[in-house]
């Protein structure tokens, strides 16, 4: 079958992933449509995917599972043996079991896992991968599309076993414990909590509650003012440590 349209779904804090989906997707000569369910204002969808469309998932990798905010919201989405790709960022250290806790969700909700992936995107924290996905990397993304359509077009076969992953999954997915500051050039636009993967910034636009904060930097990315900020020794001494030990280039892997 050719899809007569692709839609990605993807959960994208500091807009890495998205970049692969894309690249992906455009490579299929389909209509592409897009629907971005970061923000924790996101609506769960009312309708439930055709056959006849194919599904490009993306979430990014934390502590090696799909970060928990953005697992509860993939899994809102249905279909009905509708072919899926699923499409894990991460960033430069591993994946571990997130590419195939992503491909076992889609079969839970209806989908057909047809490919999957494991992409190098620049690590949220420090100085890792730094540009990834580069042109290189969505080129190649692109040559995984073209794939993709010309296994589809073959009939629809489910590779779930063809992806690495534990099972049970090891723990993970939970956030981590950094927690952006607010400079004084701040001016109150609201577009960080607006846009916040978790609902954790207050009315003021300057509190955290650290309850909710999975350390996701979306509103250091969002902010058009650079007014979110890391202003943290702790977090400049990890980063040292952290850039050296994963320093080492690593490739992205496809599943098809
Ligand atoms: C809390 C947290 C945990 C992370 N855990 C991992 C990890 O286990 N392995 C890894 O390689 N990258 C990890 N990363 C890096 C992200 O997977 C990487 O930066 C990815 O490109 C983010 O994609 P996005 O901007 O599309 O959300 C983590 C990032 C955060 C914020
Ligand atoms: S997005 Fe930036 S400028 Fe706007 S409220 Fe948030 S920190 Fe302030
Ligand atoms: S406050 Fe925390 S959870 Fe919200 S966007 Fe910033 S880093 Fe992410």
């Amino acid at each position: 079958m050719k899809p007569t349209k692709v839609t990605l779904v993807y959960f994208s804090a500091t807009n890495t992933g998205k970049k692969g989906l894309k690249a992906i997707a455009q490579a299929m000569g389909c209509p592409v449509s897009e629907i971005d369910i970061t923000a924790h204002t996101f609506a769960s969808p009312t309708e439930a995917f055709g056959a006849d469309e194919l599904v490009i998932f993306g979430a990014p990798c934390y502590g090696g599972r799909i970060p928990k905010a953005a697992a509860e919201r993939l899994g809102t989405f249905k279909g009905n043996n509708t072919p899926c790709v699923a499409v894990i960022t991460y960033g430069n250290r591993h994946y571990d079991d997130s590419v195939a806790e992503l491909c076992d969700m889609a079969k839970q909700n209806g989908f057909v896992p047809v490919a999957a992936a494991a992409l190098i995107g620049q690590h949220t924290f420090g100085q890792i991968a730094v540009g990834r996905p580069n042109e290189d990397d969505l080129k190649e993304d692109a040559g995984f599309g073209a794939k993709i359509l010309a296994a589809l077009e073959k009939g629809i076969s489910d590779i779930t076993d063809k992806v690495p992953g534990n099972r049970p999954y090891k723990d993970g997915g939970s956030g981590g414990k950094f927690r952006p500051s607010t400079l004084d050039k701040c001016v109150s636009c609201g577009l960080c909590a607006k846009m916040c993967s978790t609902g954790a910034i207050g009315p003021d636009f300057r509190t955290i509650d650290d309850t909710k904060c999975i350390s996701c930097f979306r509103c250091i990315a969002v902010c058009p003012m650079k007014a979110k900020a890391m202003v943290n020794p702790a977090y400049d001494e990890f980063c040292v440590g952290f850039n050296e030990k994963l320093s080492a280039r690593r490739e992205n892997e496809y599943f098809i």
